[in-house]
């Protein structure tokens, strides 16, 4: 079976470290949901503002293309997905797209971005991904898997996690 997941979860709970060693596992490419910013989003958000919803619809389009493109195949692409309706929009894209939510203690998180030294994070942006995350509902094809363990365990809990 061709798996397509989407590896979701606020900023530093490890969906490029995790993502990259399911795909690795799936044998199956991988993506990062941020490489798919238009010039425009990029620019703005290195000016220091932040992204509206109408700056997301062609970055959530474009996300969406590679996943439709990826439909039958499989693919594991990493992206924040902190809210349904930027969920809604990506199943639109593949309506058996599983997404595994990456989840943890603030202070775990915390540490570890504070840890990974190749990017400043500014202070207070955890804590508004966790504001603004709306978790997965039953409805929705998805796991939510703890990050407490080192990346290959949780990337093999994620492997279990996903439909046969
Ligand atoms: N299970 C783990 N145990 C220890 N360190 C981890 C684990 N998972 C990730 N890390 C480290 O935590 C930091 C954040 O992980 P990562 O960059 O994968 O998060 P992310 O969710 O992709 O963040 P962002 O949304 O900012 O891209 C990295 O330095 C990574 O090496
Ligand atoms: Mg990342």
């Amino acid at each position: 079976m061709s798996h397509l997941v989407v590896v979701m979860g606020v900023s530093g709970s490890g969906k490029s470290t995790v993502g990259g060693l399911l795909a690795e596992r799936l044998a199956v490419p991988y993506a990062e949901a941020d490489d798919f910013h238009p010039p425009a989003n990029i620019a703005k958000m290195s000016a220091g503002h932040p992204l509206d919803d109408a700056d997301r619809a062609p970055w959530l389009d474009a996300i969406a293309a590679w996943i439709t493109e990826r439909g039958g195949k499989g693919g594991v692409i990493s992206c924040s997905a902190l809210k349904r309706r930027y969920r809604d929009r990506l199943r639109a894209a593949a309506p058996d797209l599983f997404f595994i939510h990456l989840d943890g203690p603030e202070e775990l998180i915390a540490a570890r971005l504070a840890a990974r030294m190749e990017h400043f994070m500014p202070a207070g942006l955890l804590r508004s991904q966790l504001e603004a995350l709306e978790p997965l509902e039953p409805d929705e094809a998805g796991a939510v898997i703890p990050i407490e363990g080192g990346p290959a365990q949780i990337a093999e809990q994620a492997l279990a996690a996903l439909p046969d």
